[in-house]
């Protein structure tokens, strides 16, 4: 699937040497090493330079990220940039600024390059298909990072997160926050939001998250006053944070204006949780919801400290970053990359081979542990 033979064998004593410094970092769920995430640059142009230098020896990988509004992706790009040149690499990282032709502009660019590996976080699952032919016809492996990228047969690997669990995790931290199991008569009110309609990973979060809540909402335990509930309606354009409170601000005047109590959000990330707990800061003065979140970002890390996010769903990007560098070196070498789950992301194509890494629940109980104690943040990231 690699079409590298040619390549292996003048790579294969560098990489020998390298390999052994990836494996060290490579166990996805275990260890990994230290680092403080980059902050997040908004408003400037996205594109680093390439930072490519001499594509001689032929072993340029191309990392492709959605944006650097987000702080994961900031982390998402510095963690692979730093493993893959630790194995002896040379990466082309570039953002997009969610910007679909600026992303397709640029994988364009690592493919005239000469990258032999495409690492692809994509905007927009479904919209990228003529830059992977590209990919295809030169025989460079694309590996869907995080998001799968949608009805293309270039896609060759797929390394994400449990996504049906994150959700899953989200929907079992409500049932136990409320003890819905033993609500009996009592009704609870509960608004949902969700990320950007063009991401495949919004139908595992919110899909996993309803399959958890649905006996209650079925039960009539759970009720949607603003009957907002299909995922398409609850949908954020881009994950943005804007968008999320101003939708959150209308709810809140449009439905609970009159008092009416709001006892928990389903928020499938940090981004839009953010906006929520905005829109709850300016136009809501009853009792503070259940508040769900994923990524652990810093900002919402230091709401769960203050009382104003309940729980996150803490991705380990070091651990992504590490089983995806296993996947870019195997693809090198001529080897198999490591797969966890031969069933789960069809991409229209047929099923991607995927790894599927864990994601874990942060709330204030843990997070010192979680966070600090494994040295993702400092104590001044989140007293900052
Ligand atoms: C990622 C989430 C992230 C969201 C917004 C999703 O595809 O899996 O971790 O919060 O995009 O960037």
């Amino acid at each position: 699937m690699n079409g590298k033979g040619e390549m292996e064998m003048k790579k294969l004593l560098a990489m020998l040497l390298a390999a052994s410094m990836v494996f060290s970092l490579a166990a996805c769920g275990g260890g990994g090493t230290s680092s403080t995430p980059a902050p997040a640059e908004t408003g400037s142009a996205e594109t680093t330079p390439a930072e490519t230098g001499s594509t001689e020896g032929g072993n340029l990988v191309g990392v492709a990220m959605p944006t650097k509004d987000l702080q994961r992706w900031n982390q998402d790009g510095e963690n692979m940039k730093a493993q893959l040149e630790a194995a002896g690499y040379t990466v082309d990282l570039q953002y997009a600024a969610n910007d679909i032709p600026t992303q397709v502009s640029q994988i364009e660019n690592m493919i005239a390059n000469g990258c032999e590996v495409l690492v692809i976080a994509s905007i927009d699952g479904e919209a990228l298909g003529t830059v992977l032919d590209q990919a295809k016809e030169k025989n460079i492996p694309v590996i869907a990072y995080d998001r799968l990228i949608m009805n293309s047969d270039a896609v060759s690997y797929y390394a994400t997160f449990d996504n049906w669990d994150v959700g899953v995790k989200q929907g079992e931290y409500i049932v136990e926050a409320l003890d819905l199991e033993n609500a009996g008569d009592k009704t609870y009110n509960i608004e949902y939001i969700t990320g950007d309609p063009g991401d495949n990973n919004i139908n595992f979060f919110f899909d996993g998250a309803i399959s958890v809540l649905q006996p209650y909402i079925d039960a009539g335990t759970l009720v949607c006053p603003s009957g907002q509930t299909e995922k398409q309606t609850v949908a954020t354009a881009n994950w943005a944070s804007d968008a999320a409170q101003s939708r959150f601000e209308n709810i809140l005047a449009s439905y609970y204006a009159d008092g009416t109590q709001l006892d928990v959000v389903l928020a499938s990330n940090d981004s839009t949780a953010l906006g929520v707990a905005n829109a709850l800061a300016s136009s809501y003065t009853g009792n503070y919801p259940i508040l769900t979140g994923q990524d652990c970002d810093i900002a919402n890390v230091k709401n769960i400290v203050a009382g104003k996010q309940s729980m996150s769903v803490f991705k380990d990007t070091r651990d992504l970053a590490s089983k995806t560098v296993e996947m870019v070196d195997a693809l090198m070498k001529g080897t198999e990359p490591p797969v966890n789950d031969t069933e789960t992301y069809d991409n229209g194509t047929g099923v991607i081979p995927s790894y599927l890494c864990e994601p874990k629940n942060c709330t204030i109980d843990n997070y010192q542990e979680l966070l600090i104690d494994s040295g993702y943040y400092t104590e001044a990231d989140l007293n900052g």
